[in-house]
């Protein structure tokens, strides 16, 4: 199986990517994860990304579309990924379909989580990650059952991210509503768009995908 979801900051695709990860076992793929790391890492993309990234602005379409081409060879994703964050534009959903064709695999289903563009806000600046393994926590939304440990891993160290704050939100809105949402009609018409209400709780939006994927 594989999926696309798609929806502004905030929506709520890697929280969902991660449920149905885990349910599925099949890989999540994070494009923005991928850049971050890229970053940390130093490397060549990461230099080319890290001003655009805390900017709010996309990173040019040929950088991730080599990752994702790169990522998708590998013998984890022969099970099926959700792509998270990808594709981001026209010219990337372009790309995406000609690597799929290549590698004989098929696209079953794209999910917009629909969500109310001030309430992204809000989520964006209360969100903070395990600074070990990456779990996703929310200030009010999502807190560890131990306060201050990890429920993942135990650890005990968080993060936030460095374009999670008012200013940067409102420049990745932008930007998705320009490059990003023609891809729903883009979808729509090759009969793969599904939606779902990314306002309802976690657990709820879980579900509906769920009805989606069987
Ligand atoms: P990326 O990392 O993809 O960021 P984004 O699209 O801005 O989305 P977020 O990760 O902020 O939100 P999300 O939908 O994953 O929400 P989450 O589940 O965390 O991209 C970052 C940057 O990288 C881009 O700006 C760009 O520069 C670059 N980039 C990446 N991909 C690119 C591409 N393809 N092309 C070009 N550039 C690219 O949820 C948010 C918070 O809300 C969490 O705290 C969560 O706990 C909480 N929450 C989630 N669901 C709910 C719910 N139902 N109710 C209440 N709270 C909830
Ligand atoms: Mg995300």
């Amino acid at each position: 199986m594989n999926l696309i979801l798609l929806g502004p900051p905030g929506a709520g695709k890697g929280t969902q990517a991660d449920i149905i990860s885990k349910k599925h076992r099949i890989v999540q793929l994070s494009t923005g994860e991928m850049l971050r790391q890229a970053v940390k890492a130093g490397t060549e993309t990461g230099r080319k990304a890290k001003e655009l990234i805390e900017a709010g602005k996309l990173v040019p379409d040929e950088v991730v579309v080599g990752i994702v081409a790169e990522r998708i060879e590998e013998p984890d994703c022969a099970n099926g990924f959700i792509l998270d964050g990808f594709p981001r534009t026209l010219p990337q959903a372009a790309a995406l379909e000609k690597l799929l064709d290549e590698k004989g695999k098929t696209l079953d289903v794209v999910i917009e989580l629909k969500v109310d563009d001030e309430a992204m806000v809000e989520r964006i600046t209360g969100r903070y990650s395990c600074a070990s393994c990456g779990m996703g926590y929310h200030d009010r939304h999502k807190k560890p059952k131990t306060p201050g440990v990890c429920d993942e891993c135990g650890n005990k160290g968080f993060m936030r991210r460095a374009d999670d704050n008012e200013e940067t939100v409102r420049a990745r809105l932008l930007a998705y509503y320009r490059s990003t949402a023609p891809l729903i009609g883009y979808y729509f018409a090759k009969d793969r768009y599904s939606s779902v209400d990314g306002m309802a709780d976690i657990d709820e939006v879980a579900e509906q995908i769920e009805k989606l994927l069987v």
